[in-house]
């Protein structure tokens, strides 16, 4: 089978195509879409994360502030400086890069930005409305997925989506999005037993493991589409998903590649957020 690789780069830069409409229509009433980003502490692939949040905001016009601090910083300080920038008219996002140092509580700290500027959608309030499928913003990763199968007219509708991973951030919302797509949905996690029988079902397989070149052949059905959420190192230092792209390629049907598939989505779904968050302030 002929299997196509879906391009992420193209897609979201369509997405940041429009984006950059709307701040410019923003801008014409008097308000630039204004992203706070908090950096703490030296964890360099956080450090290339929010380097390129932030080249991609000043590329579309918005305002992108960076408040670094040393991983001494005090769960006080931070949930200060949170408190300073939820009070900032300036500012219509907030973003605390994670994973946060071991002495901060992490959900105390997403607890502390207000609902209006999550913008990456972790907040409970954010997750809930997600859940009930109300107006929130959606956390970016599974939005980005959600946006590569529409682009590629894939519907989830009555298909069979495996999601292998259950964290926060992307494993468990994405189950929930596809869910509202009409999807049925299973999640596999590092306790399941016989994962391929599972994940060989899936019509829709998303990898968000952690693990790198996991998934080879023997877990994908024929014709499956595939997408890889995995950033990792392989034995070489090469950049490389969760999925083996070369032993899965001729099996799926469409696969995103790593680089270049779901992560350029992430960002470009952040910079809709806060575009979002802005227009709000419109009315
Ligand atoms: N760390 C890894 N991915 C993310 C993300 O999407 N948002 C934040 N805040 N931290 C992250």
């Amino acid at each position: 089978m002929s299997t196509t690789r879906i391009d992420g780069k193209a897609v979201s830069q369509k997405i940041k195509d429009q984006v950059k409409k709307r701040v410019d229509r923003l801008k014409q009433e008097g308000i630039v879409p204004g992203l706070a980003v908090v950096l703490i502490g030296e964890n360099s692939a956080s450090h290339t994360y929010v380097k390129n949040k932030k080249k991609t905001c000043e590329a579309l016009g918005m305002r992108s502030d960076l408040h670094q601090f040393p991983d001494t910083l005090t769960e006080h300080e931070l949930l200060s400086t949170i408190d300073e920038l939820n009070n900032d008219p300036a500012i219509h996002g907030i973003l605390v890069q994670l994973p946060l140092p071991a002495h901060i509580d992490e959900f105390k700290v997403i607890l502390a930005i207000d609902p209006s500027k999550d913008v990456d959608g972790f907040h409970p309030v954010s997750i809930g409305n997600m859940m009930i499928g109300k107006e929130a913003f959606l956390p970016c990763t599974p939005h980005g997925i959600i946006k590569l199968l529409e682009h590629y007219g894939i519907d989830p509708k009555g298909k069979h989506a495996v999601v292998i991973g259950r964290s926060n951030i992307v494993g468990k919302p994405v189950g929930q999005l596809l869910l509202q797509k009409d999807a049925t949905v299973t999640y596999c996690h590092s306790k399941t037993e016989d994962m391929e029988s599972i994940t060989k079902q899936a019509d829709i397989l998303i990898a968000a493991i952690g693990k790198a070149k996991f998934i080879d052949r023997s877990y994908v059905k024929p014709g499956a589409v595939v997408i890889d959420v995995g950033m990792n190192r392989d034995e070489d230092g090469k950049l490389c998903g969760d999925v083996d792209f070369a032993d899965v390629e001729g099996t799926a049907s469409y696969m995103t590649p790593v680089p270049g598939g779901v992560g350029p989505m992430t960002i470009a779904m952040l910079m809709e957020n806060t575009v979002q968050s802005a227009e709000y302030g419109l009315t």
